[in-house]
């Protein structure tokens, strides 16, 4: 079910590699397929990927320190994430950014034997300690683990009932794009749920925010609001652990959202909701905005009424002289 993360084709799988249509060639290394897309990253990508070939040995020991400075149990935690994805046993669900598979294993303890769960990261070394762990553990579900750009995904459209993603959003290269990706990814009806540091901005001047946020810059990141997808809907947006990382929820819909805009609005202007946005034409002088007032007070119509049909009459005649 992999494609393209390039030209979105299908793959012709080669004894050691994929192939796309336009011949590009995603490895296969140690059994993980690297379907890392552009070749050449983002900063924030590559600092990402240098940090945890750094750092990722060391990751599952210092995570905690996280959740005990704010005297929160990780389990429960993370558990609300996981209640707020509403998981069932066939789900098909992608995690983007799964890290060593701390959210990953809670997802796969919810899924059953026809169950679909797809790992994925960009830093190959974070990933091996996942699939690593996974290697030594029995889950009902089949689980495939790649490597991927979490804004460039390898998957077809509309495949996943459920997107997750938690910890590395902030510093996606192109966030805009992951929101899309994850939306294209996500069957219609599906849910999606993002999640990352950030202090409250109601908090930065505080005490609080200004020691927690020297120690760990990411706190200072906005949350991604501006990048939600049209698609969106029944969207819900909470902070947890501490207050200072959020998680958004929401279902995906198709295309934007739906209301009746063509309908009288009764009073003296009068139109439709589209008519007052799209009936704009050249203004006209004072004189006639009051002679056009008096007309349309002597026979009663909304203002939209006399103006449509006085205008279309006028444009009438004159296109058949
Ligand atoms: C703070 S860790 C969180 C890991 C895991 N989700 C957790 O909660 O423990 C952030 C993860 O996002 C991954 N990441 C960063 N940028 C990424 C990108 N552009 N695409 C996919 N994963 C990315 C990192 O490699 C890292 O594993």
């Amino acid at each position: 079910m992999y494609i393209s993360p390039a030209n979105k084709s299908k793959l012709s799988k080669k004894t050691n590699y994929y192939q796309d249509s336009d011949g590009n060639k995603f490895l296969i290394q140690d059994g993980l397929p690297n379907f890392i897309y552009p070749k050449e990253l983002p900063k924030s990508d590559l600092e990402s990927i240098e940090w945890y070939k750094n750092n990722a040995a060391d990751y599952d020991e210092f995570l905690p320190l996280t959740f005990e400075t704010f005297g929160v149990d990780e389990d429960i935690e993370r558990g609300k994430m996981i209640n707020a994805l509403k998981l069932e046993k066939d789900h098909k669900v992608l995690e983007i950014g799964c890290g060593t598979g701390r959210d990953s294993e809670k997802i796969a303890k919810e899924l059953g034997e026809n169950g679909e769960l797809y790992l994925q990261d960009i830093s190959k070394e974070i990933l091996k300690i996942g699939v690593e762990k996974f290697s030594k553990k029995i889950f009902q579900p089949k689980i495939e683990f790649s490597l991927a750009n979490g804004y460039y995904l390898p998957f077809e459209d509309n495949y996943f009932d459920r997107v997750f993603h938690f910890g590395g959003l902030n510093t996606f290269g192109d966030i805009k794009r992951a929101f899309e990706e994850m939306v294209r990814v996500c069957k219609p009806g599906g849910r999606i749920i993002v999640g990352d540091e950030n202090m409250p901005i109601w908090l930065r001047e505080t005490e609080f925010g200004k020691v927690l946020m020297n120690s760990n810059p990411h706190y200072k990141y906005n949350l991604p609001l501006e990048h939600l997808p049209v698609e969106a809907r029944n969207v819900k947006l909470e902070w947890f652990i501490g207050g200072v990382f959020y998680f958004i929820s929401f279902d995906v819909g198709i295309g934007e959202p739906k209301a009746n805009i063509d309908f009288e609005i009764p009073g003296v202007r009068g139109g439709t909701h589209r008519t007052r946005y799209y009936g704009h034409i050249e203004g006209v002088d004072q004189e006639t905005v009051e002679l056009a007032k008096k007309a349309r007070q002597k026979n009663g119509k909304s203002m939209h009424r006399w103006l449509n049909e006085a205008i279309k009459n006028a444009a009438i005649k004159e296109l058949e002289e």
